[in-house]
C-alpha cells in the first residue's frame, strides 16, 4: 500500500539490481523516494530503476552500475553517485550500505583475495559511501544511513570468518560514524539480517562477483530449494506461522519504516531482524 511516508526523500541503495537492494529500491519508490540504484551489474540495475518509475512515475531515478562504474570498493564511484544525486534529485537524505558477497572457505583454506574482496566490499565500500555522502548529509543538516550486517557479524558463521569479520566491522564503522555525524542530525544505524530468501542463501552454483566465483550453495547445503527453505525455517521460531523465511519485500517494509522521519531519533544503534533466529 502507498502512502507516500518517504516522499520527498533521496535514497541511495548500494547492491540495489537484485534481491534485497532491488526490493528496497522498490518500496522506497513506491512511497515517494527518488531512488539512486549503485550495482556492478548494469542490466539488473537499469531494469530495477525502470521498475521504480513504473511504481512511481513522480520519482526520479538515477543508475550507477557496471563493473568499472559501480564497484563501491573505488572511493571515486561513490563520491560521483552521491554528486549524481546531489544534481539530480536535489541531495541526499537516506543511504543504505547493502552491497555485500559471500566467498566461503574455512579459515585454514581461505585466500587473502577472498579475504581482501568480501572486506573491501563490506566494510571499505560502506565506509567509502558513508564518505562520500557525509558532506551533503552535513550541509542539509539532515541524514538517515543504514547498513547492512548479518547474525553471522554478532554468532560468526563456519567458513564465512571473512564475511563474520567484515559484518562484524561494521558494527564500529556505525558507532563510530554515528558520534560523529549526529550533531549534524545525521542517524546510523545497522541492521543484522538473519536467512533473506535471496541467490545468497538459495540453492545456487557458480555467481560470479568481481571475477571471484561465490560458494557453491548446491554443495554447501543441498540441491532442492524446497529442502534448503525448510532446514531455514527450522532455525527460526517466527517462521512457524509463515510460508518461508523473510522476503526481500518484507526487509523493505523494515526500511520504510526505520527510514522514515518518524523514527530519526534511532542512532548508533546494532539491531538483529531474525525472525528470531538469533536472540
Ligand atoms: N540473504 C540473506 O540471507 C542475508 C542475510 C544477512 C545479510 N544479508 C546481506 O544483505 C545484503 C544484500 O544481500 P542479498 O541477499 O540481496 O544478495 P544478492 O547477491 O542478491 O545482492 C547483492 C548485490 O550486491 C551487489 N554487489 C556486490 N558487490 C558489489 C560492489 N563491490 N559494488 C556494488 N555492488 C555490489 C551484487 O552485484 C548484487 O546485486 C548483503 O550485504 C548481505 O550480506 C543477506
Amino acid at each position: 500500500m502507498m502512502v507516500d511516508i518517504l516522499k520527498g526523500e533521496s535514497a541511495i541503495i548500494t547492491g540495489s539490481a537484485q534481491g534485497i537492494g532491488r526490493a528496497i529500491a522498490l518500496r522506497f519508490a513506491e512511497e515517494g523516494a527518488n531512488v539512486l540504484i549503485m550495482d556492478l551489474d548494469e542490466e539488473k540495475a537499469k531494469e530495477t530503476a525502470k521498475d521504480c518509475e513504473s511504481k512511481n512515475p513522480n520519482i526520479k531515478t538515477v543508475v550507477i552500475a557496471g563493473r568499472e562504474t559501480g564497484d563501491i570498493t573505488k572511493f571515486e564511484n561513490c563520491e560521483k553517485a552521491a554528486n549524481e544525486a546531489k544534481k539530480v534529485f536535489g541531495g541526499v537524505t537516506i543511504l543504505v550500505n547493502n552491497a555485500g558477497l559471500t566467498l566461503d572457505k574455512p579459515a585454514h583454506t581461505l585466500s587473502e583475495a577472498w579475504w581482501n574482496i568480501v572486506m573491501d566490499v563490506v566494510l571499505t565500500g560502506s565506509f567509502n559511501m558513508i564518505k562520500a555522502v557525509a558532506p551533503i548529509m552535513q550541509e542539509q543538516k539532515y541524514g538517515c544511513i543504514w547498513n547492512v550486517s548479518s547474525v553471522a557479524g554478532i554468532g560468526g558463521n563456519a567458513a564465512q570468518i571473512n564475511y563474520s569479520s567484515a559484518k562484524s566491522g561494521l558494527v564500529g564503522l556505525t558507532k563510530a560514524a554515528a558520534r560523529e555525524l549526529a550533531p549534524d542530525n545525521i542517524s546510523v544505524n545497522v541492521v543484522g539480517f538473519g536467512a533473506v530468501w535471496t541467490r545468497l542463501i538459495q540453492p545456487h552454483e557458480e555467481i560470479e562477483i568481481l571475477g571471484q566465483k561465490m560458494a557453491d550453495m548446491k554443495a554447501v547445503r543441498g540441491q532442492d530449494p524446497q529442502q534448503v527453505m525448510k532446514m531455514y525455517k527450522a532455525g527460526i521460531p517466527m517462521c512457524k506461522h509463515r510460508d518461508t523465511p523473510l522476503l526481500p519485500d518484507d526487509v523493505a517494509d523494515f526500511f520504510v519504516a526505520v527510514c522514515s522521519r518518524n523514527a530519526h531519533y534511532l542512532t548508533g544503534q546494532w539491531m538483529i531482524y531474525s525472525g528470531g533466529m538469533m536472540l
